[in-house]
Order: C-alpha cells, then sequence, then structure tokens
C-alpha cells in the first residue's frame, strides 16, 4: 500500500464531489448535500490557497482531500494558519491517511511562518473532534454547533 500525497489540481473536482458524499455520508449535519454546493465549495478552497489543498492517493486511487489556508483571519481578526477540511473515504479511514494529510498541512504551516493552527468542527462529529486530539488539537471555544480547536506549532 503506497500512499503518496500531491497537491490538488482544478481537474480533481469530481473526483472531491464523489469521496466528500462518500465521506459524510454517515453524518447527517455540518456538510454540504447538493452536488452543485460540493463543487462551489471545492472551487472555494481552491481560490483560497491550492498551495495547501492536497489529495491522499493510495497506489494511484483518490482516498482523501485536506484544505488548509495559509491567508486566513479569524473572527478576532488574527491571522492564523486554518484547517478547513479533510476527509477520508471509509473503506480507508483508520490507516493513518488523515493524520498524514494533516501532517502535511502542517508541513506547509511552517514554510508559511505561521504558528497557530485552526479549525471548526461539528459538536457531535466526536469521530473528528477525538481524531484532531489525538492529534495534539484542543477545544478552546464554541460557536453555535461549531467546536473551535486550535494547535500551536513548535516550527
Ligand atoms: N476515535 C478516536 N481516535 C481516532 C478516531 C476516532 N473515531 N479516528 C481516528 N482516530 C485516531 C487514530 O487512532 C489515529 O491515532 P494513532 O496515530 O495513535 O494511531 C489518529 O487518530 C489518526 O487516524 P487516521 O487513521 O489517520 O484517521 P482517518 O484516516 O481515519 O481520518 C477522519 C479521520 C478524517 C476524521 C475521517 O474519519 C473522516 O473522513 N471523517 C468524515 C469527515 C469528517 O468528519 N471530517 C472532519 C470535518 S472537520 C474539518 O474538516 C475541519
Amino acid at each position: 500500500m503506497k500512499l503518496n500525497i500531491r497537491k490538488v489540481k482544478p481537474e480533481d473536482i469530481n473526483t472531491f464531489v464523489n469521496i466528500y458524499i462518500s465521506a459524510y455520508a454517515s453524518l447527517t449535519d455540518y456538510k454540504y448535500t447538493s452536488k452543485k454546493d460540493i463543487k462551489n465549495y471545492f472551487k472555494w478552497l481552491y481560490r483560497r490557497d491550492s498551495e495547501g489543498f492536497f489529495i491522499a492517493e493510495i497506489d494511484k486511487k483518490p482516498v482523501g482531500f485536506c484544505a488548509c489556508d495559509s491567508n486566513w483571519v479569524n473572527r478576532e481578526g488574527k491571522p492564523v494558519f486554518a484547517i478547513h477540511e479533510v476527509f477520508v473515504l471509509p473503506e480507508f479511514t483508520g490507516k493513518g491517511i488523515g493524520k498524514a494529510l494533516i501532517e502535511k498541512a502542517l508541513e506547509y504551516a511552517c514554510t508559511k511562518g505561521r504558528k497557530t493552527v485552526e479549525l471548526w468542527v461539528g459538536e457531535k462529529n466526536y469521530k473528528a473532534i477525538n481524531f484532531y486530539k489525538k492529534l495534539g488539537f484542543k477545544e478552546v471555544g464554541k460557536w453555535g454547533k461549531w467546536i473551535k480547536m486550535t494547535k500551536w506549532l513548535n516550527c
């Protein structure tokens, strides 16, 4: 099983839509449901930071994505490194792919001189919350149904 993580290209849009739908199938909330909205989301993520948008492939098969943003300014007006999105095909979860995608994102954050990483996750998305905690993120706030998590980078 050979894992490769590369930058996303605009032509990955349909793969993004298909894997997004599968990855979020068991979650009833915190997601876009129409293909049109998911495509627009892909375009927004790509515009935000194309250098920080990654796709994971196992033996050349696309299995997951991670989209981050080195240009983000948070709700308090502070420039932070944001992780907007990460997901993995259900049949490939639990194999370290999500972790590898986040590590790639954090490596990228360091090249941009960012020290604070911030993300928002659904309050009942326990799987993702536990995943982020395992990777060193801490819950630091809440807004509506969203939990804010941050991690400090030593780079
Ligand atoms: N409970 C406890 N720990 C977990 C869980 C869980 N449910 N899932 C993963 N972990 C731990 C693993 O044990 C592993 O720890 P280890 O390094 O000590 O072995 C670590 O987290 C990394 O696990 P991976 O196998 O790399 O994670 P995976 O590839 O399964 O991806 C993900 C996790 C991305 C959350 C996946 O389950 C998914 O796609 N979920 C649906 C989409 C989603 O909710 N995305 C996040 C939305 S929030 C946002 O994107 C900002």
